[in-house]
């Protein structure tokens, strides 16, 4: 059983046809936002800018959802002209985990070279508290007594940033943020949270594709890879302890019995020598077909840099936590196998031999690398963010609060 794709008749290429005889390239029909859609539609503008409208056509849908329950409040604008910038100050008003974040940055490579919108400003000097058009607050960094005697401005937004899952904090509800930098994509800035699909200059050829296909099918075992140091969420444990009795899993961490893990790998490491985010893990990834790309919580659109290393380094990553239809919104496309889709694991184990075994359903899965590339270091995908931010600023006809952040943020966790 192969996973529940919808399958679109496409208009077929030229290019497309050398390297697939048949017309069922699996595309995601609805929702996707980031991975612009090259594949079938050639013209397309790729600059951010589209990435930035899809996201607001996205946001839309989810703040109405979240309005209806009360957790966010979404008004027209009170537009003051003459209080109106031509510059937006963004003061970054407590540290980041603990130290400054982008204070000794320049403006152009926090909200990033190619973002349209020039007009924002960094700052962490605190004299501009009031002046500030945002102030930006980090969650675990926050100090609420300061906070509670801070003097609020109506216009003044106050924008908190939190990438850490299912978290429970009433105590934030009463701040009323304005905004919030995360993950998910009601969010007022989210683009890039943990990772990103950008679209690549040029193209690769199908023979490019192919010989990279051809060696990979190749290469890489059949099995798949875990590395995982977190013990406490049960349940991506339990799914793991469960699948390895159907397919070859290698798996190493904290978690994992001595007795636990399976490897086709020329050198068997133990769990001692091989650490994650080393070089052993890399080459595990490289050389394995699948990569266990199971989040810790379920939490809507908590999609981490796990699942785009897997993707960067070749393999396919098999998901569980969020659903579906949060991968589809900013994965590439048929680029995942999510968990969910099988209704045991025995499916799931048939359809991972059916991808490692059938080249051609192999390809499938790997058709996306012709025409995107992945992004997933903070450097590259933080400015993606605050080019977000920037826009918003630039383009904001709401008067936003969170009424209820708690539960906002336990949304599906
Ligand atoms: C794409 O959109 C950007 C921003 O709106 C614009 O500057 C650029 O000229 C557009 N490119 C094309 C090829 O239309
Ligand atoms: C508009 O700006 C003026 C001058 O800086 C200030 O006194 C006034 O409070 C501002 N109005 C609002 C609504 O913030
Ligand atoms: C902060 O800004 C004020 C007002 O522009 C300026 O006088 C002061 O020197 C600045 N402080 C630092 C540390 O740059
Ligand atoms: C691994 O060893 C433990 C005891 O240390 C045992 O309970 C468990 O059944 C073993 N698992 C497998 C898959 O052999
Ligand atoms: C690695 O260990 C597994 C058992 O966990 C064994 O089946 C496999 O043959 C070993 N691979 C090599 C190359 O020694
Ligand atoms: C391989 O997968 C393709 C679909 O991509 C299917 O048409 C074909 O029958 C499969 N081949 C085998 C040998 O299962
Ligand atoms: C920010 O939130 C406060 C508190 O609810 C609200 O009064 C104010 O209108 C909001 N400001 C903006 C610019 O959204």
């Amino acid at each position: 059983m192969i996973s529940l794709i919808v399958f679109i008749q496409i208009n077929v290429s030229s290019i497309l046809v050398s390297t697939l005889n048949q017309d069922v390239l699996e595309l995601p029909d609805t929702n996707v936002i980031y991975p612009v859609d090259v594949i079938n539609n050639k013209d397309v503008n790729t600059s951010i800018n589209y990435y930035l409208s899809k996201k607001d056509e996205l946001k839309f849908i989810d703040d109405a959802n979240t309005a209806n329950r009360q957790q966010k409040i979404v008004l027209p604008l009170i537009e003051n002209k003459e209080n109106m910038s031509s510059v937006h100050l963004v003061l970054e008003y407590t540290n980041v985990f603990g130290r400054p974040k982008f204070c000794s940055h320049k403006d152009e490579d926090i909200f990033g070279r190619m973002c349209p919108y020039t007009n924002c400003k960094y700052t962490c000097n605190q004299t501009y508290e009031k002046d500030a058009q945002i102030l930006l607050m980090h969650k675990r960094d926050l100090d609420y007594k300061k906070l509670d005697k801070l003097q609020r401005n109506p216009n003044q937004i106050w924008l908190l940033w939190h990438d850490e899952p299912n978290e429970r904090s009433p105590e934030l509800n009463k701040y009323k943020f304005n905004w919030t930098i995360s993950y998910r994509t009601s969010a007022e800035a989210s683009i890039g949270a943990y990772g990103l699909t950008i679209v690549k200059d040029k193209p690769w050829s199908s023979e490019q594709f192919n010989s990279w296909i051809d060696e990979q099918f190749t290469k890489k075992h059949n099995q798949a890879v875990w590395f995982v140091s977190n013990c406490s969420p049960k349940k991506r444990l339990a799914k793991f302890r469960s699948l390895r009795q159907h397919y070859p899993i290698v798996a190493f961490g904290r978690c994992i019995r001595h007795n636990e893990s399976f490897s086709f790998n020329i050198h068997n490491q133990s769990a001692s020598t091989c650490t994650r985010q080393s070089s052993c893990e890399t080459d595990y990834l490289s050389s394995s077909k699948f990569y266990l790309a199971f989040e810790s919580q379920s939490c809507t659109d908590y999609i981490t840099e796990k699942f785009w290393r897997t993707l960067a380094y070749g393999a396919v990553p098999i998901v569980s936590g969020p659903e579906r239809e949060n991968y589809v919104r900013v994965a590439p496309p048929n680029s995942f196998i999510h968990v969910d889709d099988y209704a045991s694991d025995d499916q799931l184990a048939e359809a991972l031999r059916s991808v490692a075994n059938n080249r051609s359903l192999y390809e499938k899965y790997h058709y996306w690398r012709r025409y995107y590339d992945i992004r997933y270091l903070a450097k590259d995908i933080e400015p993606y963010r605050f080019c977000e931010l920037c826009y918003r600023l630039n383009t904001n006809k709401q008067r936003i609060w969170y009424e209820n952040i708690n539960d906002w943020f336990l949304d599906k966790c």
